[in-house]
């Protein structure tokens, strides 16, 4: 299952009760049952939401500081190879290119509105349950553009900064907001999901924030996007093929163009790591294995809505019986960096580096097979669901 192999966090420790945080024992370890106990039934003090996640140790500033050099000499590079991968944005898209036009006269623009539900009624409620997930996942966006300005050497020193790390980044979040808002405002027309609760779930996770991993560390913060963009461009060329299939050409089209954008987001992450293997082949090779070593973790991986502590389990349940995200495409995408890094020939590394390169080139046989034994382990468990406030708490299948 995908959550067994890409959520460090889908564990019951994952989280407290809704509404609480936690005392401090000093003496209990903290994965001892008697902690989880203790979380779940004894909350001590209120507090206002979010729920307090269990995080894995918080490490900051790995890199070191005569590393932030590298960065400061590949900006003319940057400006060059990185930021021409932006769009014009009066050649982008915008989310009102796909939806009904509110200008029209009100009978047209409730036909429009009618026509699209009557496109999205072949959808089962399944795939709302992935659909809402990424819209989900997509709008948590000022937590990705917190994450980027935490890696030091490129943040965004001023939030107008003319450096072209700065320069990519907030033009990457202008390009990113449309992704959350086009599926946010389609989902809404659509009237198949419960807008309130979706809507929670949203500021519980924004409130939440995420634990990539990345360590105030550019290095690895570019192989996490890297990672992270390819992902998202198979989960949206994904839903795109099950809307077309299910007979909704539009959101086939909404979730395509979204897809495309996420690949050359991927293009231009993808590019930077090959850089810095130019410049620093053993740093950048360790820093893709430290990566890996740590799981590389959803970004929506704390989602809560209030409801389910397990959410962001079940929602990638869903998502993996459906095919959208799978373990499989995890380790395909980790193949496919490999490949398009050309790791295994790469040479000129020192010992850590060697080692490095050995244990992420033989990675992805390993993850299929734990995977196939999860697989086998999951034949034989009964069938189950679960149900999701998403879509009225109505049950969806998860094995
Ligand atoms: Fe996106
Ligand atoms: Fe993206």
């Amino acid at each position: 299952m995908q959550s067994s192999v890409l959520s460090r966090f889908s564990h019951p420790l994952a989280w407290s009760p809704p509404g609480h945080i936690l005392t401090h024992h000093l003496s209990t370890p903290p994965n001892h049952p008697s902690l989880t106990f203790r979380r779940r039934l004894q909350p001590v003090s209120a507090v206002a939401s979010p729920p307090t996640p269990r995080l894995r140790r918080q490490m900051t500033h790995s890199m070191p500081p005569e590393k932030i050099e590298v960065f400061k000499s590949l900006e003319s590079w940057a400006s060059q190879w990185v930021l021409p991968l932006l769009k014009p944005v009066d050649q982008c898209w915008q989310p009102q290119d796909f939806l009904p036009d509110p200008t029209l006269p009100f009978d047209a623009f409730t036909d429009e509105v009618r026509t699209l539900r009557e496109r999205t009624a072949g959808l089962p409620d399944e795939y709302f349950v992935v659909l809402v997930g990424d819209m989900i996942t997509e709008d948590a966006l000022p937590t990705y553009q917190t994450m980027i300005n935490t890696l030091d050497g490129v943040r965004d020193e001023t939030g107008a900064s003319l450096c072209p790390w700065a320069v990519w980044t907030r033009s990457w979040t202008a390009e990113e907001k449309r992704h959350g808002d086009l599926l946010r405002t389609f989902l809404y027309l659509s009237g198949r999901v419960d807008m309130l609760m979706v809507e929670k779930t949203v500021q519980y996770l924004i409130g939440s924030g995420m634990d990539p991993g990345t360590e105030n560390n550019p290095y690895l913060g570019f192989v996490y996007t890297s990672f992270q963009e390819r992902a998202t461009f198979i989960s949206h060329g994904n839903t795109a093929r099950l809307a077309k299939e299910s007979g909704d050409p539009v959101l086939a089209r909404i979730c395509g163009t979204i897809a495309s954008d996420e690949k050359r987001h991927e293009n231009a992450y993808a590019r930077i790591v090959e850089k810095l293997l130019e410049v620093d082949p053993s740093g950048a090779m360790i820093a893709i294995s430290d990566m890996m070593r740590k799981k590389i973790t959803m970004p929506a991986h704390l989602m809560y809505d209030g409801r389910d502590p397990k959410l962001f389990e079940h929602f990638s349940a869903v998502a993996q019986r459906l095919g959208v995200y799978t373990a499989d495409d995890y380790a395909d995408i980790l193949e496919f960096l490999i490949g398009r890094w050309r790791l295994e020939k790469l040479e000129e590394l020192n010992a850590e580096g060697r080692r490095a390169q050995d244990f992420v080139c033989g990675l992805a046989p390993r993850i299929r097979k734990l995977q196939e034994r999860a697989d086998e382990r999951a034949r034989k468990m009964e069938p189950h669901g679960a149900s999701f406030s998403w879509i009225f708490n109505k049950e969806v299948a998860l094995l």
